[in-house]
């Protein structure tokens, strides 16, 4: 049903637009007798992990899939990022933006490394060259962007940036497996780049993930670190880690790799009706991801404007997970606000992060989404956009108790 009056909306006592919930973060599950003929095959050879004959075959689909030399499976992209950093050898500070998952600076940490927060681009999203620049100093050692909703965080000018100035550059690629910058298959930027295979990512291994270069070397060191004793190719490394992946992440990997054209459809249709119906939003955009290469469209994101007139962020959220509709303010509230980094990185002036921040909300994208279920999420924002003076006047009375 179309929301017509304030008192349809759930948060005003109505009933919720969905029965059922709908996660912004999406699980693509294999069909079940595709699963069970994989998993048959891994009890039949009795082989669980250790760089199993699935490890090694996810790895030559996603180098032949990405055009690169080198595909190492890991655990999970937290893990990659930390192996990648000790591969890389880097010491000192390394330049991150806060915008981001935890994870991404949280790997630094446990590598050894001090994250120095840099600011992001306000169109993209990611860093730049102009936001690093600032913040490069005697003790940098590397620059780690993050191609943040799969797109290409400044590939090109970062990496002039890094040159000039001595720096190792490499990726946080979670987002964004099967994404270009331009031709060029991301995968092959920077030194190295991780990508995440967790659940609800567009190639799943339940949880997983993968570092890629076309560095022959460094691909050793990788490889060496990833296994905490000798059995693998020996590079000249200190310390190891336990980073393998298991042949049961390897199995549902390789069946998410399967389906990659299919699910990007799907959310492309999806992603393409949150665009036309958008444009009769008014203060809330949606950040349109099409026309700069290849993408995955795993994520819808908007971002509501900084206009008293708008729906304001926070509500918007609430309204929404009162329809069911379960948005995300992601990423909330930066990691440079969140421990152990609020209590070490001292005063930070990030305006870009600190706004998006306070703006930015994803909302659900995947296989649950139909069209129908789409229109029906775009019905709830025009509602809400369309109304939004009243709306946020009428939370804003009932918090305060009038
Ligand atoms: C940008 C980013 N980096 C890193 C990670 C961590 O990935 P994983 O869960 O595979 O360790 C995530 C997880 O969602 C992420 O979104």
């Amino acid at each position: 049903m179309i929301k017509t009056t304030l008192e349809q909306l759930a948060i005003f006592g109505g009933k919720p637009a969905f029965e059922e919930e709908l996660p912004v973060g999406q699980v693509n599950l294999p069909p079940w007798e595709d699963f069970e003929r994989m998993f048959s095959g891994i009890f039949e050879r009795g082989y669980y992990t250790n760089h199993g004959p699935l490890v090694a075959r996810l790895e030559s689909r996603i180098a032949d899939t990405l055009g690169v030399r080198h595909a190492i499976c890991m655990t999970n992209c937290t893990i990659a990022l930390m192996v990648a950093a000790r591969a890389l050898e880097l010491r000192g500070e390394v330049i991150v933006p806060a915008f981001t998952f935890p994870g991404t600076v949280q790997a630094l940490t446990w590598a050894g490394l001090e994250p120095v927060f840099a600011d992001v681009d306000p169109h993209t999203h990611t860093l730049s060259a102009a936001t690093v620049a600032p913040h490069i100093g005697p003790r940098t050692s590397a620059v780690l962007g993050v191609h943040l909703w799969g797109q290409p965080c400044d590939p090109d000018q970062l990496q002039s940036l890094c040159d000039e100035s001595g720096l190792v550059l490499f990726f946080d690629a979670a987002h964004a497996f099967g994404c270009s910058h331009r031709e060029r298959m991301i995968g092959n930027l920077g030194k190295m780049e991780a990508f995440s295979f967790h659940a609800t990512k567009i190639i799943s291994g339940a949880e997983g993930g993968c570092l890629t270069t076309n560095d022959d070397e460094l691909a050793k060191r990788a490889r060496t670190i990833r296994n905490f004793h000798n059995a693998e190719t020996f590079a000249n490394v200190g310390l190891r880690i336990n980073g393998k992946m298991s042949e049961a992440q390897a199995a549902m990997a390789l069946l998410s790799l399967d389906q990659y054209d299919s699910n990007c459809k799907h959310n492309r249709s999806i992603f393409d009706i949150y665009r036309a119906r958008s444009q009769d939003w008014s203060g809330v955009r949606l950040r349109d991801f099409s026309g700069h290469g290849t993408h995955n469209f795993q994520y819808a994101v908007l971002e509501t404007a900084n206009d008293p007139d708008a729906i304001e962020r926070d509500v918007l959220v609430e309204l929404l997970r009162g329809e069911n509709i379960l948005a995300r303010r992601y990423f909330y509230p930066g990691v440079h606000r969140l421990s152990p980094y609020v209590e070490s990185a001292g005063p930070i002036s990030l305006p870009v992060t600190e706004a998006l921040c306070e703006h930015t909300v994803q909302i659900p994208l995947g296989p649950c989404v139909t069209e129908r279920i789409a229109h029906g999420i775009c019905d709830v924002i025009e509602f809400a956009t369309g109304n939004a003076p009243t709306i946020n006047q009428r939370l804003a009375r009932e918090r305060s108790g009038d």
